[in-house]
């Protein structure tokens, strides 16, 4: 679907699997052009989505990026070593964040 104009020069973690990126780059560019077009699933249905306006207005973009949920790929830039994942449904609240 996509293919890349410029080389790589780090790797990203995606879902546990390697992924090549170029630092400075989004993730949601990155994660597009390794071929993943599913970065979230809704929380009522599960259905996956994937990134639609690159440029931060419809939110289908959500991923878990080192441990933080409800991160928009398509505004995260690219750091050699980053961990993400898919979204799963609805970000998980921690009870400190309950009392809030
Ligand atoms: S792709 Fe739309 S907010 Fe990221």
């Amino acid at each position: 679907m996509f293919r890349r104009t410029e080389p790589t020069d780090c790797t990203i973690s995606w879902e546990g699997r390697d992924i090549p990126a170029r630092a400075g780059e989004s993730l949601a560019v990155t994660l597009l052009a390794a071929g993943v077009t599913a970065f979230r699933q809704t929380p009522v249905t599960g259905t996956e989505r994937g990134p639609l306006c690159l440029m931060g207005a419809c939110f289908d973009c959500l991923v878990e990026l080192d441990g933080q949920q409800n991160v928009q790929a398509c505004l995260a830039p690219v750091r050699p070593g980053m961990v993400a994942a898919m979204q799963r449904g609805a970000r998980h609240f921690h009870q400190s964040e309950d009392a809030a």
